[in-house]
């Protein structure tokens, strides 16, 4: 291994473990060296957050290891999936990050392990007040490991930035973690299977407000309302307290850039409850 790829292997242990176990990580001269490519952070938000200790946790979180587009042909999976729990067992109600990032990159609960090259646990900031749950990863979210990195990813990179934020300060996460072949929609099983993990990362950001892109995360998060989401967009629905902003998928946004003036609408309500306001004439 070569000597960066040691340090980022280094790095990456150290960040997973300062998120795990707070109480046990670096001095604050070595962390600021060790984290000096992460986000700076961001003064901790008022309301409940999970139990870090303040001057201890790294900001962003990258996902585990991830499998190349060189280590060639699709992870295969050689068991049959099963609707076990991951991670031999232990429920993820339960799991702390690092323990829930492991578990969901060796997840085989459901079908889509077969096809997938690289599962997408999400990107962001784990502390974010605001973060986006879209739908399932793409073929170049499958490549990379990475949320949101293809074209639709690219329009709402520039909706985040227009927000007046960026993509290190907010968490990004997908309703599904593998890519569903040829870009369909997810089946139920499969985001019955994914259910736990998106929850524990709800749970364990809390963020002040999740925006929900597109219908996949709507049916997940809310399955007893009935309306679809052309209906049921820009209007606030509350998640155990978080409250979530519905609107239309990048991806499809990129298909009918008419629905664009709504999504901006949807994202300015967004704005306003952190304090933040559109000065006409500003580019993002
Ligand atoms: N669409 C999604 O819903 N998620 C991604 O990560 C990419 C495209």
């Amino acid at each position: 291994m070569s000597r960066p790829d040691l340090f980022d292997e280094i790095i990456e242990c150290l960040k997973m473990q300062a998120l795990d176990s707070p109480d046990t990580c670096l001095s604050p001269e070595v962390r600021r060296e060790f984290y000096a490519d992460v986000a700076k952070p961001a003064p901790p938000p008022a309301h409940s957050r999970r139990t870090m200790s303040p001057g201890c946790a790294p900001q962003r979180f990258s996902a585990p290891p991830r499998r190349s587009p060189a280590d060639s042909a699709p992870h295969v999976c050689s068991a049959a999936p099963d609707s076990a729990p991951p991670a031999g067992g232990k429920d993820p109600r339960n799991m702390s990050w690092r323990e829930l990032a492991a578990a969901v990159a060796s997840c085989r609960g459901c079908k889509l392990c077969r096809t997938r090259t690289n599962t997408v646990f999400g990107d962001g900031n784990v502390r974010a007040e605001l973060m986006f749950l879209g739908e399932a990863p793409g073929a170049d979210e499958d490549l990379q490991g990475l949320p949101f990195v293809g074209r639709a990813g690219e329009l709402l990179t520039r909706m985040i930035g227009a927000m007046q934020f960026n993509r290190a300060e907010v968490f990004i996460a997908n309703t599904v973690k593998c890519r569903p072949p040829n870009n369909r929609n997810p089946e139920p099983d499969e985001t019955e299977a994914c259910r736990p993990f998106i929850m524990r990362q709800i749970e364990l950001i809390r963020p002040k407000v999740i925006v929900m892109l597109g219908a996949v995360p709507l049916r997940l998060l809310f399955p007893e309302v009935r309306a679809g989401i052309t209906r049921i967009r820009g209007s606030w629905m509350d998640y155990h307290g978080i409250k979530v902003m519905p609107t239309f998928h990048p991806a499809y946004l990129l298909r009918n850039p008419a629905a664009k003036a709504d999504v901006w609408k949807d994202l300015q309500l967004v704005m306003a409850v952190f304090g933040k306001k559109h000065v006409p004439g500003r580019r993002a």
